[in-house]
């Protein structure tokens, strides 16, 4: 499979930052993640990379990224585990200390952006050594990982310039869950149960997406919040990968401190440090939202801004200090439209803190070192 880049698209137009341009790309970009992939009038997945049945004895799966790419590993094992398969995502740069053992069952998946970071190569190299059947999802044909692994899923994001990867994690995190489906299709001998409704509403997250982009208050929030001392992000399920990218993305653009937890955690220790100065972003995506919307009410109780990102008819609305809407849509997807509009938060507040948003001190796009 080749995919085509347009030279052009290299430009930044009339945004600003490439950043912002990428952010705005991901209608464009998920559409052709997906473009051939789904079939929604017929309740199936076509991903003609993989012959049928090649999943049918995998059982298990491990996941092996870093950074944004972790998250997005993170989110398809959960998603997988979901399905019922089991899964794990693991740390690229622990792997050779703590792998778990593998076998020829074992389907080993390296998720990289540029298919060149050191950590996840030398991960993926482990897992093929050990005898598992590797995949590489990447963005780059020909990038070394797509040619070691035994097989490759391109997510065909188009170039990411800016340093913090956007438009790349919405179509990792929904190619991931396309393969989720599919290997858990293979081991049953039938599509999961859940397919039929997931797969109108994928078609549909171009244009949701394209909704959020024209509608966000991320402006006016991240305005609002200027000058706290630090930034919590919260999410349970799906919504914790989501979190934790939401304050990756906060620290490396803004120099802020921020953090992601998982919603039940934040009563284990963090809760130590909320005050009225750490707005509390809590995106809820469906899995058990009245837990989280308990969890984000305690740090409300300590004084912390409580910010939810959920559709306009939850019920978080009603106690929120602010909201960031996102459109009604499977628990499979929510928390891709939450993480748009945290992307569109963190740019916002770099941006009035007058970073360097594409290049942010100390950090690189691609670390060939481990
Ligand atoms: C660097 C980048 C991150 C990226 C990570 C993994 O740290 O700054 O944005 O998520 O590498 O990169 P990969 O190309 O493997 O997805």
């Amino acid at each position: 499979e080749t995919v085509e880049w347009d030279p052009e698209e290299a430009g930044k137009g009339e945004y600003d930052h490439y950043m912002k341009k990428e952010i705005h790309e991901q209608p464009t970009s998920l559409a052709q993640a997906i473009e051939g992939r789904i079939d929604p009038e017929n309740g199936r997945i076509a991903l003609a990379d993989f012959g049928p049945g090649t999943f049918a004895d995998v059982s298990s799966v491990q996941f092996v990224a870093c950074g944004t790419s972790y998250h997005a590993a993170l989110y398809g094992s959960l998603s997988l585990n979901q399905a019922g398969v089991h899964s794990t995502a693991l740390l690229a740069n622990e792997y050779s200390v703590a792998a778990p053992p593998v076998d020829d069952e074992t389907l080993v998946v390296a998720v990289t952006q540029s298919g060149e970071t050191a950590d996840t190569l030398s991960a993926l190299r482990q897992a093929r050594a050990n005898g598992a059947y590797t995949v590489t999802v990447t963005n780059v044909v020909g990038s070394t990982a797509a040619r070691e692994a035994d097989d490759a899923l391109f997510i065909r994001a188009g170039p990411e310039i800016g340093v913090a990867a956007t438009k790349t994690f919405s179509s990792q995190a929904v190619m991931l869950t396309l393969l989720g489906q599919r290997i858990a299709a293979d081991r049953r001998g039938k599509p999961p149960a859940d397919l039929e409704s997931l797969l109108p509403d994928l078609a549909a997250m171009p244009d949701e997406i394209e909704r959020v982009l024209e509608s966000s208050d991320a402006a006016s929030i991240a305005d609002r919040y200027r000058g706290s001392r630090s930034y919590f992000f919260i999410g349970r399920g799906l919504g914790y990968p989501v979190a934790l990218e939401g304050a990756l993305k906060f620290k490396e653009i803004t120099y802020e401190h921020a953090e992601g937890f998982a919603s039940g955690e934040l009563k284990h220790g963090p809760l130590a440090l909320v005050t009225s100065e750490t707005p509390v972003f809590a995106v809820f995506t469906g899995d058990e939202d009245e837990k989280t919307l308990k969890n984000a009410e305690e740090a409300q109780t300590r004084g912390a801004p409580l910010i939810a990102v959920c559709p306009d008819d939850h019920p978080a609305v009603e106690i929120a200090d602010a909201h960031l809407e996102i459109p009604d849509t499977s628990a499979a997807l929510a928390g891709l439209l939450a993480n748009v509009q945290l992307q569109l938060v963190s740019y916002h507040a770099a941006n009035f803190l007058d970073r360097p948003i594409d290049k942010p001190r100390n950090l690189a796009k691609s670390v060939t070192v481990e």
